[in-house]
């Protein structure tokens, strides 16, 4: 499968992907029970997961999407933006991050930082996909661990493209090293 000027295979199967979102509303769904929680979604890469993820909680709940960037092209630069969107109020609340990917922990790492200022009640990492070994964050809440291969679909994208994939894909060849 070619994405922008790069060839990559399956990895993870739409019905698995499924089985791990269900897993994970689950478990969502026993800890918030009538908390009243806020989950917040980081776009782009997140909003398939959190659309699948969110649509089986059955507690009550707000959701509320912020945009960061660290990215461009394969290599994390880095530069994480502030975060932009963010209108609710965290002070005292049960707030409950939604990831896409955690790879080197730079983005969530300076999200947490962010949020805690604002004195959330409790402050959780939901994450779909988490790249083995690279992170020092590890979410409360994790789908799938991963190698460390550039990964698209269901959210993810390379260079803009291949977010829509209802797999997930990686690139193909030799893994980071
Ligand atoms: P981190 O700050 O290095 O943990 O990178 C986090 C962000 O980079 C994620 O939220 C994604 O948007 C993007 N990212 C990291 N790894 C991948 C990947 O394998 N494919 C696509 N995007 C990625
Ligand atoms: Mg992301």
């Amino acid at each position: 499968m070619k994405v922008s000027d790069k060839e990559f295979e399956l990895y993870l199967p739409e019905q698995e992907i499924n089985k791990s979102v269900s897993t994970l509303s689950e478990k969502i769904n026993e800890d918030y029970e009538n908390k009243d929680p806020l989950f917040i979604p980081t776009l782009n890469g997140a909003f398939i997961f959190a659309a699948d993820l969110l649509r089986e909680v059955k507690t009550p709940c707000e959701i509320s999407f912020i945009k960061v960037a660290s990215y461009s092209d394969m290599q994390s630069s880095g530069n994480i933006k502030d975060l932009i969107g963010l209108n609710e109020t965290i002070f005292n609340r049960h707030v409950v991050l939604v990831e896409d990917i955690i790879d080197t922990g730079r983005t969530i790492s300076h999200l947490i930082d962010k949020l805690k200022e604002l004195g959330p009640k409790s402050l959780e990492v939901v994450s779909l996909l988490v790249k083995e070994n690279k992170s020092k964050v590890s979410p409360t809440y994790k789908g799938f661990e991963i190698p460390d291969y550039f990964m698209v679909g269901y959210g993810l994208d390379y260079n803009g493209y291949g977010r829509h994939f209802k797999d997930i894909y990686r690139l193909k060849g030799k893994i980071n090293e």
